[in-house]
C-alpha cells in the first residue's frame, strides 16, 4: 500500500470532531493522482456533493476549478486535491478553530506524503492555516510564499469566484494565480525528474 493509500486509511478512521463524525457521509481524504504531483491545492472542506460521493471538489465550486485548471493547463488529473477539513461541517458552516486544529495533522503528513514543488491555499480557512489567523488573501496572492520549507501561493476560493460572479475580482485573480502555478519553474523542474 503506498504512504498515502496507509495515511488515508488512518484519515478515514478519525473520530476527533464528534459532530462531525457522527453527522459526516464519507471522510474526504482528498485526491492523489497515480503518477504523483507536484501542484497540491488545498481548499477549505468537503461540500454535500464532496460528502457524498467522497471525492473532492465534484459540486459546483470544483467545476469552476476545473474549468479554470483546464484554461491555465493544469489539468485536475496532474494535481493533488485536499481540505483543510475532511469531513463536512453541517450546514457547510465554517470550520471551527477547534476543527481545523484537530484536523491540521492530517493535512501536514499528506504535505510530506506529496512533498508538492508548489502548494496553493484557495479561500481564508486555508489561506490561515499555512499563514495564521487574520491572513489577508489579498495581500498576500501574487506570488510564491516560503511557509516552513514549503512553497506557497495564496488565492481566493472557487466559491468566491461563483459568488461574485464571472466579470468578478475573484475569479480573474484565481486564474491568473492558477496560471501562475501552471507555468511555476519548479514544478517544471520536478516534472522533468520524476517522468
Ligand atoms: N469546497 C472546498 O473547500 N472543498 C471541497 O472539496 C469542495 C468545496
Amino acid at each position: 500500500m503506498s504512504s498515502w493509500e496507509a495515511l488515508a486509511a488512518e484519515i478515514r478512521g478519525c473520530r476527533a470532531c464528534l459532530e462531525l463524525a457522527a453527522t459526516r457521509t464519507t471522510v474526504v481524504v482528498g485526491q492523489l493522482p497515480t503518477q504523483g504531483a507536484h501542484v497540491l491545492l488545498v481548499g477549505e472542506a468537503p461540500g454535500a456533493n464532496e460528502d457524498l460521493s467522497g471525492i473532492p471538489f465534484v459540486g459546483k465550486a470544483g467545476q469552476l476549478l476545473d474549468e479554470l485548471l483546464q484554461e491555465v493547463g493544469l489539468p485536475r488529473e496532474t494535481v493533488a486535491v485536499a481540505n483543510v477539513l475532511k469531513c463536512r461541517p453541517p450546514s457547510n458552516r465554517k470550520p471551527t478553530t477547534m476543527e481545523a486544529n484537530n484536523c491540521r495533522g492530517w493535512l501536514t503528513a499528506q504535505i510530506a506524503v506529496v512533498d508538492p514543488a508548489l502548494i496553493v491555499a484557495m479561500g481564508g480557512t486555508a489561506v490561515e492555516w499555512f499563514f495564521g489567523k487574520g491572513a489577508k488573501i489579498g495581500e498576500l496572492r501574487g506570488r510564491v510564499h516560503d511557509k516552513a520549507g514549503r512553497r506557497v501561493l495564496a488565492t481566493y476560493h472557487p466559491s468566491a469566484a461563483i459568488r461574485f460572479g464571472p466579470r468578478g475580482m475573484p475569479r480573474a485573480a484565481l486564474r491568473e494565480d492558477l496560471a501562475t502555478a501552471a507555468a511555476d519553474p519548479l514544478v517544471a523542474a520536478a516534472w522533468k525528474v520524476s517522468r
